[in-house]
């Protein structure tokens, strides 16, 4: 009566840094979920051949050794879902990083175990539906208030429909606890707070919209001249110390989406720890809130495996798509997304599989796709209008814009934002360039604008022409000089240089300028634009270009941006007036002139 000298099930056979291969797993799914090892190591099956599978593992293997156990799970890597999602700060596979910190004294341990939400927690559920009512997934059948900011809504999940039989009284609950049982022609269905769903796939919706409202952040290039709409999609493609970081923040903390998901994978060693420094301290501005309480941390620090960097980015989308589905606008910014394709491509290159351009895996492309398209505006299943936008940094080796990541980005994305090393070295901040960048979003966005300013795309279209025109006529000034330039094109040198100082660089940590109201922006705009239309025709009346730059107001344009805040707008009126003024009085001078002359 010997033992079987085999060990009973599947088994680990081979290591090779995150992907580990095991025997035995006949019964096992793509994508299945595993546990690997004693320490129950959290892995994905990602490849089945024969009675073989691959595993992604999101932990850290070195221990590992073959022979050690496996034990299937039968579901796909999932997120949990409910109240105590915001303020969290999670790992690519949703583990709380703060909570594990608490409990282990250091970052994650191996097999460490850590719920994804406080199930202990009472929440303070109020029903919005009574007994009897009929629903369907995706309905709102309560609500908690889960931060100062967010009003979090109980969805009923998917697949599930039918009559509500029983409903808890308004109270506190914890995520387990049933709030109420549906009827369904299944059987009955019990509802929580808490749901799971799978990351590798969106969560339904009812219809698609065309993108028709711009995000709001208070950036003047982007708002202004590259404008995101509400459930657009992104990029930041830019060298090291370009912007991409800052710019994001910048998103993060402005714009007017309800939610802000931030994943974060760590270009430098450190910049994840400084992430995870400064986000807690940062404030809401709308609110003076903690921004926390409004915002979903992912964290990858560099030091954690290559694995749960690559999913982390699904994971955020999940979170993101989830509090859409309440009815939200939610924003996704993911840093830098060059790096997680780096997890990819070392991925691949562990699967031994055939590396495409620069050894990124041929998947790359449709990867990345998965990713941007999962953003949208969108009729929620319970009949809301909401958004996930998407915006992603892209660091290209040596800021060089031909490489794939940023290639493949631009296919899944409407809106380019070009940050340039020759304008971070010269610290005009944000580094966007002009001329390279640009939003498919603008004419989406133009009706919203106009309703607050009727001559919105006039005046975006006049700034943007004339900054190609100056381009050009800088050219001609490198061969030849300034000097043999006709005023009426010196004219034109001078307004660009008031656009891109006085308009365009915005600097993050400027008091009054850091953020810049729509209206703000365009009164901004139309005062410069005001000083070139009567700068033109003054000259084309023979007025020389110096008697205009020397009007006494043009500092004050140059540095109205940070003279007057968003509350100060009379103020920038009362300049705009008296431009005009010195402009009617310059005129009225030289036809004086003119007249004594002739
Ligand atoms: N909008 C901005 N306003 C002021 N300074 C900026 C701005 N954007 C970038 N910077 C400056 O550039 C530096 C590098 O930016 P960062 O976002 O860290 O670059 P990246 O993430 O591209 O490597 C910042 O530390 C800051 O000094
Ligand atoms: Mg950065």
């Amino acid at each position: 009566m010997n033992a079987s000298p085999k060990a009973a099930g599947p088994t680990v056979v081979r290591i090779s840094g995150p992907i580990v291969t095991a025997a035995g797993m006949r019964s096992a799914a793509m994508y299945e979920v595993v546990h690997v090892g004693a320490a129950g190591l959290v892995g994905e099956v990602v490849r089945i051949v024969g009675d073989r599978a691959t595993i992604q593992v999101y932990e850290d293997t070195t221990m590992l050794k073959p022979g050690a156990p496996v034990r299937c799970t039968g579901a796909p890597l999932s997120v949990w879902l409910g109240p105590g999602l915001i303020g969290n700060i999670y790992d690519g596979i949703q583990r709380p990083l703060p909570g594990i910190q608490k409990r282990s004294g250091a970052w994650i341990q191996r097999g460490e175990k850590v719920d994804p939400l406080d199930l202990t927690k009472r929440w303070t559920f109020a029903p919005v539906m009574r007994c009897g009512d009929t629903v369907r997934a995706g309905q709102v059948f309560g609500e908690v208030q889960e931060t100062e900011l967010v009003r979090h809504r109980v969805l009923i999940p998917s697949q599930v429909a039918g009559k509500v039989k029983s409903v808890a009284a308004p109270g506190d609950y914890t995520l387990r606890d049933t709030l109420a049982v549906i009827e369904t022609p299944g059987g009955d269905r019990e509802i929580t707070m808490l749901q799971r769903w799978p990351v590798r796939e969106s969560r339904p919706i009812r219809e698609r919209w065309r993108v028709s409202l711009p995000l709001i952040t208070g950036q003047r290039v982007i708002d202004t001249f590259f404008p995101m709409g509400k459930g657009g999609a992104g990029a930041i493609p830019g060298g090291f110390g370009t912007g991409k970081t800052i710019t994001q923040h910048q998103l993060a903390k402005w714009s007017d989406a309800e939610i802000i998901v931030f994943i974060g994978c760590g270009e430098r060693g450190n910049e994840m720890t400084s992430v995870l420094r400064e986000f807690p301290e940062l404030k809401d501005p709308r609110s003076g809130r903690p921004l926390m309480e409004r915002t979903i941390l992912i964290a990858n620090t560099s030091n954690m495996p290559v694995a749960a960097r690559e999913v982390s980015i699904y994971t955020g989308i999940t979170l993101a798509e989830y509090y859409r589905d309440q009815g939200l606008n939610v924003a996704v910014f993911a840093d830098s997304t060059s790096r997680w394709a780096e997890a990819l491509r070392e991925l691949a290159a562990r699967l031994e599989e055939m590396p495409a351009e620069e050894g990124f895996p041929a998947t790359l492309a449709t990867r990345l796709a998965q990713f941007y398209e999962r953003g949208g505006a969108v009729t929620t299943l319970a009949g809301q209008p909401a958004s996930v936008t998407i915006v992603g940094a892209v660091s290209p080796p040596g800021g060089d814009f031909s490489e794939p990541v940023t290639q493949h980005t631009r296919r899944f994305i409407r809106c380019f934002w070009a940050l340039d090393t020759e304008l971070a070295n010269a610290r005009h901040y944000p580094a966007i360039h002009w001329l390279q960048s640009y939003s498919e979003y603008a004419e989406n966005v133009a009706a919203w604008w106009e309703k607050q300013a009727p001559d919105w795309s006039e005046l975006r279209t006049e700034a943007l022409t004339l900054l190609q025109r100056e381009e050009r006529l800088q050219q001609v000034v490198r061969l030849v000089g300034p000097d043999v330039l006709p005023d009426s094109q010196r004219l034109i040198l001078f307004i660009a240089e008031i656009l891109k100082d006085g308009f365009l660089a915005q600097s993050a940590f400027h008091e009054k300028d850091t953020f810049c109201a729509p209206e703000r922006q365009v009164a901004l705009l139309r005062l410069i634009l005001t000083l070139y239309r009567r700068g033109r025709d003054l000259v084309e009346a023979g007025v020389p270009l110096g008697r205009v730059r020397e009007l006494p107001c043009v500092p004050a344009v140059l540095h109205a941006k940070e003279t007057f805040g968003n509350d100060e707008l009379p103020l920038l009126a009362e300049l705009d007036q008296r431009l005009r003024d010195e402009l009617d009085a310059l005129a009225k001078q030289s036809a004086r002139e003119g007249r004594q002359d002739g």
